[in-house]
Formats: structure tokens, sequence, C-alpha cells
């Protein structure tokens, strides 16, 4: 899959986002090991905590679906900015994917930066896990 396909992909979800509150559109396309694409968009509650974004949105469609291992993730938003996914969601993707996972970061004219896990992300908190392994 092409990065700019999947850029296509996660465009077509942004037209999705329910975002009455920010007013920011945001799509994401997630592509799987085994060729499957999830799609996810950022839905906004009112109880602005609750908001979820579209890459955890993409996300928790795969992992509910039986798919963890993920090859790259294009992520397309209404602003002029490419956008990067949050912190939030690096530390969500990070639970399932390596170094090498691929981002593409588009913004509203389909414009984009690709990086890699590592790039994005350099330092991962991983202490619970090694906490566990230690026990
Ligand atoms: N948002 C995402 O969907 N993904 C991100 O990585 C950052 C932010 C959404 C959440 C909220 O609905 C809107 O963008 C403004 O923050």
């Amino acid at each position: 899959m092409q990065d700019r396909d999947l850029l296509r992909q996660a465009a077509a979800a942004r037209s999705f986002a329910y975002s009455p509150y920010s007013g920011y559109q945001v799509g994401a396309a997630l592509l799987c090991e085994d060729g499957t694409v999830y799609t996810g968009c950022n839905v906004e509650n009112i109880s602005y905590g609750g908001t979820i974004c579209a890459e955890r949105t993409a996300v928790v469609k795969a992992v509910s679906e039986g798919r963890q291992k993920f090859v790259k993730i294009a992520v397309s938003v209404s602003g002029e900015e490419p956008g990067i996914p949050c912190g939030l969601c690096l530390q969500f993707l990070s639970e399932f994917v390596d170094s090498e996972f691929i981002l593409i970061c588009g913004n509203c004219r389909d414009e984009y930066t690709v990086y890699s896990f590592k790039e994005i992300l350099p330092a991962v908190f991983r202490s619970a896990a090694v906490h566990k392994a230690g026990e």
C-alpha cells in the first residue's frame, strides 16, 4: 500500500469526524501486516476529556477485530499543519508497534511528511512492562 493511497483513506475517514467543539477534523488509516486497513475519526464529547482521537479509534477497531501487527498509519487533518499524532496516541500506538513503524502525517491539502516511530517518539514509556518482566 502506497503512502498516498493510505492517506486518501485517512482523508475519507476525516469526513466522518464528530467535532462540534473544536471544529477540527481528523481521519486516520491504519495498515495491518495482513493488508487490512482500519480507519478512524475523532469523536468528541461534551465532557471534553471523553474525546477519542482518530488514531486511537483506528487502533481500537483493529485490535477489537483481532489485528495487533501494524505497518503504518496515515493521519489527515483539516488544518494547514500536518497531522502529528498527540502524545497519548503515540503512547497508545507504542503498545503494538516497533521503532520502524511509519507515520504519514498529512494536512488539508494532502501534503504530508513521513516519520518513523523512533523519530517521532524516541524515548517511550515502558517502565510498567519492564517492572512486570522483572517480577
Ligand atoms: N485529535 C485527534 O484526533 N488526533 C490527534 O492526534 C490530536 C487531536 C482530535 C481530538 C479533538 O477532537 C481535536 O483533534 C482537537 O484536539
